[in-house]
């Protein structure tokens, strides 16, 4: 395997991390639990070896990298129109974002009063971000290479392989939530890399600026 700094060196990275943040009105939101630190690892693992990184990333509380051009969104729609600007530029996106599925129909002006016994928020599916931008091939370098995360409960791999395939991406790193010892909020996490090629590496628990290393080392290496 090549040294990480050669695969790197010069290249643009653009990677998504975080959750979202869907408002519902003027104080509440629907999101999805995320630390975001296997995005900022992933970012200062590319700067460090040399590449140039724009991190796109929701709300987290980590201190924002050195050397590292930040883009702060809330919403599914605002990472979106983030990454459309900037993905003519990227010879990598990662999306290790928890892209929030679902967004209300309406926002609600103001602050909801709790006057009522109940409540039903009417709720639509947010834009699929990798699927929009693997189609646009006419804003995309030739050669950039996609990778998305998939976050499951069960039937891992196979489920992660659909979402390769439908996302049309270059390699999907599959984790299992249901454990509480890595994963979301933790420093850890202990991933399957599924590359097109249907070549799966299972790997140990990482910290997680280990498992960035990694997911550079088998996504950017070809005999892999
Ligand atoms: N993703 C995306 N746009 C969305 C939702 C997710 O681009 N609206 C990205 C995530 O950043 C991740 C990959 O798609 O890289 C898979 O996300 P995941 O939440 O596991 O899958 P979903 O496509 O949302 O499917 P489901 O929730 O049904 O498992």
């Amino acid at each position: 395997m090549r040294p990480l700094k050669k695969l790197l060196k010069g290249k643009t990275v653009l990677i998504t991390a975080g959750p979202t943040r869907e408002p519902i009105d003027a104080v509440r939101y629907i999101s999805n639990r995320s630390s975001g630190k296997m995005g900022y690892s992933l970012a200062t693992v590319a700067r460090d070896n040399g590449a140039k990184v724009i991190l796109i990333t929701g709300p987290t509380f980590l201190p924002p990298p050195q050397g590292i051009k930040i883009i702060r969104i809330e919403t599914a729609s605002q990472m979106l129109k983030a990454i459309i600007k900037k993905i003519k530029k990227a010879d990598i996106l990662i999306m290790a974002a928890a892209v929030s599925d679902f967004t209300p129909i309406k926002k609600i002006k103001g602050k909801l009063k709790r006057t009522t016994s109940s409540l039903t928020l009417k709720l639509k599916p947010t834009p699929d971000i990798l699927k929009i931008i693997s189609r646009k091939r006419a804003l995309l370098k030739k050669g950039l290479i996609k990778v998305g995360f998939a976050a499951e409960t069960s039937s891992l791999i196979s489920r992660a392989n659909k979402k390769l395939r439908d996302k049309n991406l270059d390699a999907i790193i599959a984790n299992d939530i249901s454990r509480r010892d890595i994963g979301f909020e933790s420093g850890y996490n202990e991933v399957y890399i599924i590359k097109k090629d249907k070549t799966v590496l299972r790997t140990k628990k990482l910290k997680k600026e280990e498992l960035a290393k990694k997911i550079y080392d088998i996504i950017l290496d070809k005999k892999n």
